[in-house]
């Protein structure tokens, strides 16, 4: 949350006022615990919805994040093809090459970027399969041209980086490391291996830099009982959360690569610590409309602002100048349960989801907001495990089937 003691975050008086005032009700962190087939114990922070002040009156709000990490079948069946099989979901001319994929006219690159996780990429659940991933970059090359990922585990960097060299598509990715605060490193060291290794094997041309974590302060902030980013406890999580970024950034830069990779993290909107800041090249911040309890005529407004005000604002003080991205944004289609269907005036349906796409995508293009919709597919394994609508923020149903939108042209 912002605090008074922030010159740079919210300057208004009113809204640090609310301050630190989500409500527990609103929290929902789930995590996962498991042991790998090494046996070594680990913890998985699965996922977190975070309560939302939004001062529509002065347009600030306190910040949200969803975090997303998929692990069981988004397709049924598509996993099990092998690569370069002429599906219903994206034919091919060449069964065997998957550069011929049949563009799908309703499909336009008018997104900066897409928030992508492949099936099957969480462990010990290691199953994404590559004709998975090449199908899914081959329906995404139609939309964007970046895409991110929030971590390395299961081979995913490998797994996309290949689909991109097999379906010749234009894209570059922000691989991820997503740490953990307590585990010594181990993860950490893991996912660094990985992304080392795609480099040495892909190169850097399809790669625009890593990114260092995914909602770590969020979920050091909460596994410690506190919320505010720059309290006392926020700069412990901090200093552990630098130390990978900076360990990252030495290792890329000691590889001497033909392109420098930036270094940065993704975080919930409001919860960017200071110090974190100002050891980063780039910072991509969840900002939800949905969970900050926004009408849908509103949402693409509360967007632009919360981000100018809460990530950009303060980021641009900083003699660093860490470059902002949206690391999420997006609006529901559905939920499990009708009980979840609405939050505050916020209401989830395809006719919302359309409205979002048409007052953010295009606008926030021709405004230079650098963001990474959320997201392309439903996933499956977040309606049965979580339910409400967080099985359903994709473009895509969980069968790649487009949803009844009009996808932007712009
Ligand atoms: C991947 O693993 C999950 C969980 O064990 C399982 O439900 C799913 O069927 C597997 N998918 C494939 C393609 O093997
Ligand atoms: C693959 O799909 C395309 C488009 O539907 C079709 O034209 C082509 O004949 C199919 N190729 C094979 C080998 O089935
Ligand atoms: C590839 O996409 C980038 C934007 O990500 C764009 O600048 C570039 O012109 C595109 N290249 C081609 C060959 O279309
Ligand atoms: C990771 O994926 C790449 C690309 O498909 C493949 O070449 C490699 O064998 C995979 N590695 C493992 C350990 O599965
Ligand atoms: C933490 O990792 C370091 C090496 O990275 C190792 O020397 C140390 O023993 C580990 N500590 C624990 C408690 O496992
Ligand atoms: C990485 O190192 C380079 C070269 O020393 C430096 O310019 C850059 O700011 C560093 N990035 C981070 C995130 O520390
Ligand atoms: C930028 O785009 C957003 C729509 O996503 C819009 O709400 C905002 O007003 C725009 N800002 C400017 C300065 O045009
Ligand atoms: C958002 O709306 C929900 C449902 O009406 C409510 O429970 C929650 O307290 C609201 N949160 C905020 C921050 O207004
Ligand atoms: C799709 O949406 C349009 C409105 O945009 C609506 O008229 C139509 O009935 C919808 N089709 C289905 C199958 O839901």
């Amino acid at each position: 949350m912002t605090t008074p003691n922030d010159p740079f975050l919210t300057p208004e008086p009113a809204a640090r006022e609310f301050s630190g005032q989500s409500s527990p009700a609103d929290r929902d962190y789930i995590r996962e615990k498991y042991n790998s087939n090494s046996s070594r114990r680990k913890w998985i922070i699965l996922g977190s919805v975070v309560g939302v002040i939004a001062v529509i009156a002065i347009g600030v709000g306190v910040g949200v994040g969803v975090s997303h990490h998929s692990s069981s079948n988004r397709a049924s069946g598509s996993g099990s093809k092998s690569p370069g099989t002429n599906t219903s979901v994206v034919p091919q001319t060449n069964p065997n090459d998957p550069s011929t994929f049949v563009k799908d006219s309703r499909l336009h690159q008018s997104f900066y970027g897409l928030a992508y996780t492949p099936v099957g990429s969480i462990p010990p659940n290691c199953n994404s399969t590559l004709s998975d991933v090449i199908e899914d970059i081959q329906l995404m090359s139609q939309l964007t041209t970046r895409l991110r990922l929030y971590g390395s585990d299961c081979n995913q960097s490998a797994l996309v980086l290949e689909a991109i060299k097999q379906t010749k598509v234009n894209m570059t990715v922000w691989l991820g490391d997503y740490n953990l605060p307590n585990d010594n490193g181990t993860e950490y060291n893991q996912q660094k291996q990985a992304i080392v290794s795609v480099i040495n094997t892909y190169g850097v041309d399809h790669i625009s830099g890593v990114d260092v974590g995914n909602e770590f302060m969020l979920n050091y902030l909460d596994a410690n009982g506190a919320t505010d980013p720059n309290s006392a406890v926020g700069n412990q999580g901090a200093q552990i959360l630098i130390s990978n970024i900076q360990d990252m950034n030495k290792t890329l830069v000691a590889m001497n690569l033909p392109k420098h990779l930036p270094v940065g993290t993704s975080d919930a909107g409001a919860y960017f610590n200071t110090l974190v800041l100002e050891a980063i090249e780039f910072g991509m911040a969840n900002d939800h409309p949905w969970f900050a309890n926004v009408s849908i005529d509103q949402a693409a407004g509360w967007t632009w602002q919360f981000f100018e005000q809460t990530n950009v604002q303060p980021a641009a003080a900083l003699s660093n100048h860490p470059t902002m991205y949206i690391a999420e944004t997006g609006w529901p289609s559905a939920s499990k349960d009708q009980g979840s269907l609405s939050n505050g005036p916020s209401i989830a349906s395809v006719p919302n989801l359309q409205t979002f796409l048409d007052t953010f995508v295009c606008q926030a293009n021709k405004n230079g907001t650098a963001y990474f919709y959320f997201e392309a597919f439903d996933e499956t394994w977040k309606d049965i495990t979580y339910g409400g609508v967080e099985g359903h923020w994709g473009l895509f149903n969980a069968d790649k089937t487009l949803k009844n939108i009009t996808i932007p042209s712009c």
